[in-house]
């Protein structure tokens, strides 16, 4: 598998979390949202880290979806706690071997037994020690980090890192980094916009999809691999890529089959590309009204309420309810609602998302597309039988 380097974006993102640029406020923190698998983990990871690493700056990532089950607020603490201890590790052991129960580093004092510990230090200790430690500034990436507001620990564990922020960061000297990533800009949002919100004022920013110089990029191995094929038409490339809605691992597995020696391609593989994308398009789309034709009717219209409202849904206001009761046929109580939410959140994949503070939203903000694009072609609701089926010709 390649991967395409964006080094130009990461050393844009690390001089605006140094606070060297003109504008912005990044070095408040930088949020940033794109749509799923779109390559934001593999961004974060593989460009933005090794181009803060190479300014000289200690990075922490963390990846809250890495393990649902477990709670955010312990996954943040427990990625401080490991980088802590590798970096203290040494000191750590050489006081306990000297008998030291305590060690002071960077005019703390630590307790050499709970190092490493999640409950050992607060956050901010712990980072602040990390920065002290290393004599580098710190940047903490949480990828994923609206899942931080799924739990009670997570709300506090954003918040604490917020007042690290303030306690560490003086104008002109950036000690702490926060860098949040995010597959839904309304979630993320759930972290800024209020004045309850850990992260008031801060903005969010679209991460760009990759762009034209990664369909260069792969235009060029295409060529350099299969001269027959010169010149590679990367227009119609561009095209198949955003019809697979910027996601690369698509993309690059649908060019994998058209350029197979196996392959029984006559003719050029870009239209092919492109057939393959929009074939892609209608099953995502296919599997989505089959997912909403599979619930209970009050689910549906639970479902249909969150697609309409967005970010403005609440379960149970009166309107919600008159709305629940005209698309049923019948009265919704509230406990039914609350059925319905659970049993939406309860699937697998869920298809709802629920916040500490019993705020609702759908899990996948590509559902607010696929609603958008058949309301518009006249065909919502969905009807049993109904189904487009994804290798129709029209
Ligand atoms: N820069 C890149 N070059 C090539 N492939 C990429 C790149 N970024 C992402 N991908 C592919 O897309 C998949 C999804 O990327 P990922 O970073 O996990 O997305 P996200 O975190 O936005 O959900 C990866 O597994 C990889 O196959
Ligand atoms: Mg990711």
């Amino acid at each position: 598998m390649i991967a395409f380097q964006r080094t130009l974006l990461a050393q844009e993102l690390v001089a605006a979390l140094q606070g060297k640029a003109l504008l912005g406020d990044a070095h408040n923190g930088l949020f940033l949202a794109a749509p799923r698998r779109t390559g934001k983990s593999t961004f974060l990871q593989g460009d933005l880290r090794p181009a803060l690493e190479a300014a000289g700056v200690v990075v922490v990532y963390v990846d809250l979806w890495a393990d649902a089950r477990r709670d955010p607020g312990v996954l943040i603490a427990e990625s401080i706690a490991r980088a802590l201890e590798a970096q203290l590790g040494v000191v750590a052991r050489t006081a306990k071997k000297a008998g030291l129960d305590k060690v002071k580093v960077g005019g703390l004092e630590v307790d050499t037994s709970r190092i490493g510990k999640v409950d050992g230090l607060t956050l901010t200790d712990a980072l602040r020690l990390l920065h002290a430690n290393a004599a580098k500034p710190v940047a903490l990436i949480v990828d994923e980090a609206q899942h931080a507001l799924t739990s009670e620990a997570g709300e506090a564990a954003m918040t604490a890192l917020k007042s690290a922020r303030d306690q560490l960061n003086q104008p002109g000297a950036v000690k702490l980094m926060l860098v949040m990533s995010g597959s839904d800009r309304d979630k993320l949002l759930r972290l800024v916009h209020t004045a309850a919100a850990p992260f008031y004022g801060s903005q969010i920013q679209r991460m760009p999809p990759l762009g034209p110089d990664f369909i260069a990029y792969v235009a060029a191995l295409i060529e350099a691999q299969r001269p027959d094929l010169r010149p590679v038409d990367q227009g119609l490339l561009q095209q198949s890529f955003a019809v697979f809605g910027y996601r690369p691992q698509f993309f690059m597995a649908a060019l994998g089959q058209m350029l197979s020696p196996l392959a029984a391609l006559t003719g050029r593989f870009e239209p092919a590309l492109l057939e393959a994308a929009m074939q892609q398009q209608a099953q995502d789309e296919a599997q989505m009204e089959s997912d909403y034709l599979g619930l209970k009717p009050a689910e549906q219209a639970v479902l249909w309420r969150m697609l309409e409202q967005g970010p403005r849904y609440r379960p149970y206001d009166a309107e919600a309810l008159r709305f629940y009761r005209d698309k049923t046929g019948h009265p919704v109580s509230v406990a039914q609602v609350q059925k319905a939410l659970e049993a939406l959140r309860q699937r697998m994949p869920a298809l709802v998302w629920k916040s500490a503070r019993g705020e609702y939203a759908l899990e996948d903000a590509a559902m607010h597309r696929w609603f958008e694009a058949l309301v518009q072609a006249g065909r919502w609701p969905p009807r049993p039988g109904q189904e487009q089926l994804p290798f129709d010709e029209e």
